[in-house]
């Protein structure tokens, strides 16, 4: 799958053709305020850029922008809200990057059968607080939900905190219309609880990172709003004692529908990125946990189930968020590690995902790996679903030394990951960063099924090139 490089007259001829598809004012060029932008998203300190952004209104123009690209044979990058950090949206062949951002409505609230139809632009957090104020629940809640789109977390198949008892973005999502790579629009699924009719091709273009169609239009699950919810922090003295408390509360009954994970030097960054002092901010690890449902009699007999299993872990207390707005600074808290930690040196994010009861093998073997290589990783993440963030901070090594041991400890805490029966992506995707270590997580044939796929959908390789597959 060659991509060719856009030679100037190309160019020309493809930036009239999409003004006049969309308007001039929405074909974006070099030397725009807002055109850099389009180069990078939050992986690392990546920028790529393209040579022409778009930003379509209709899923008329998304169709007619890539049958432009497919007949002038131009790579063409989707993007959504640009929160990704795998490079999903990095333009990293140049080309047109397709920013579906002013296909931002909802569509439809349907109370009776709890769906909600809307454009991919939608950001996350708009589309939670706008059916809350329905009496109805979107869970999946990416820590970037304040920025990033529905569409974005359906082409990277978003997660967050909430999986553990809700489920994620794949759980949520009944149906579909896209854009193929050469223009023709489909529809998968909709309003359907049950639809067993041919390939389960929408479940194929969840997590597909762009690189199979444009999503245009989705229709998603909602469910009742629960009318209480109750947040805990609990510091632990030991980092394994926190990982050992999680499997311990689900072996009681109990599915909390967040259980956090934050060791020290992750708290220590946040107070410093937010100026903010944390309460026993010197534990070696702290446990978020959150209870929701329409008890308060049961929540209360959770908390104490819970309190239980973390004394007997040998908790420093287990403190109850007391108002709702100390919830909130909690999560806003949790929701800002990840910019938190990186804000201290350049870094390389890890999101490695074990079944949640080999956890504390996963931290402790991830810790041991960086002693051994004398680096620095602080971690944090969604304990409950064993997925844990790792951060590989560079601080003041040096470069030759930083270039010759990053990959080798990436790939012996992933290799880890795999042994534990986990995977190299829980949440964040291979994208552009993370291509080179896919054979870790599957093998040759499952990955020559994959690209087989790639190319049913996409025979050129135009639509997001250099992503998920590795070059070689
Ligand atoms: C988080 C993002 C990095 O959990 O996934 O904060
Ligand atoms: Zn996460």
């Amino acid at each position: 799958m060659e991509v060719r490089v856009t030679s100037s007259g190309e160019l020309e001829r493809v930036i009239s053709a999409l003004e006049s598809i969309v308007t001039p004012a929405q074909v974006l060029l070099q030397g725009h305020d807002d055109f850099e932008k389009y180069g990078s998203d939050e992986t690392e300190d990546l920028v790529f850029l393209p040579d022409v952004v778009v930003r379509p209104e209709t899923t008329e123009q998304v169709s007619e922008i890539l049958k432009l690209c497919y007949r002038e044979r131009v790579p063409v990058t989707p993007r959504g809200g640009g929160t990704g950090l795998s490079g999903g949206a990095l333009p990293v062949h140049g080309g047109v990057v397709l920013s579906l951002e002013r296909m931002n409505q909802i569509l439809e609230i349907d109370k009776e059968n709890f769906f909600a139809r809307l454009q991919p632009g939608v950001i996350t957090q708009i589309f939670q607080e706008t059916v809350e104020a329905e009496g109805l629940f979107y869970p999946p809640d990416p820590a970037s939900r304040g920025t990033c789109t529905i569409g974005g977390n359906l082409a990277e198949g978003a997660g967050g905190p909430r999986a553990l008892k809700y489920g994620v973005t794949k759980d949520y999502v009944y149906g579909v219309e896209a854009v193929l790579p050469q223009g023709e629009i489909v529809r998968f699924g909709g309003k359907l609880l049950k639809d067993v009719v041919g390939y389960n091709l929408l479940g194929l273009l969840i997590g597909s990172e762009g690189t199979l169609a444009v999503i245009t239009e989705a229709t998603m699950k909602l469910i009742p709003l629960p009318r209480f919810r109750n947040t805990l922090l609990v510091p632990f003295n030991e980092m394994a004692a926190a990982a050992r408390t999680v499997p311990a509360i689900m072996r009681r009954g109990i599915i909390p529908c967040a259980m956090e994970f934050m060791e020290r030097a992750c708290i220590k960054a946040i107070e410093t990125h937010r100026e903010m002092k944390v309460q026993h901010s010197d534990a070696a690890a702290q446990l978020l946990i959150e209870v929701d449902g329409n008890d308060e009699m049961q929540l209360e007999h959770e908390m104490e189930i819970i309190a239980e299993e973390c004394d007997r872990e040998g908790a420093l207390g287990v403190y109850l968020a007391e108002t709702t707005a100390k919830q909130n600074e909690i999560w806003e808290m949790r929701r800002s590690a990840g910019e938190a930690v990186k804000s201290i040196s350049p870094y390389k994010e890890e999101d490695t995902v074990v079944p949640r009861a080999r956890l504390p093998e996963l931290v402790a073997g991830i810790h041991e790996i960086a002693a051994r290589y004398e680096i620095s990783i602080i971690s944090y993440g969604h304990a409950g679903d064993g997925n844990i963030h790792c951060n590989i901070l560079k601080r003041n090594l040096e470069d030759s030394y930083w270039k010759e041991v990053l990959p080798k400890a990436i790939e012996e805490i992933f290799r880890l990951a795999v042994h534990l029966g986990g995977t190299i992506s829980g949440e964040h995707g291979i994208g552009y960063s993370q291509k080179r270590f896919l054979s870790i997580a599957l093998g040759p044939t499952e990955i020559a099924l994959l690209r087989r796929m790639k190319e049913a959908f996409d025979p050129l390789g135009l639509l997001n090139p250099g992503k998920i597959f590795s070059d070689s």
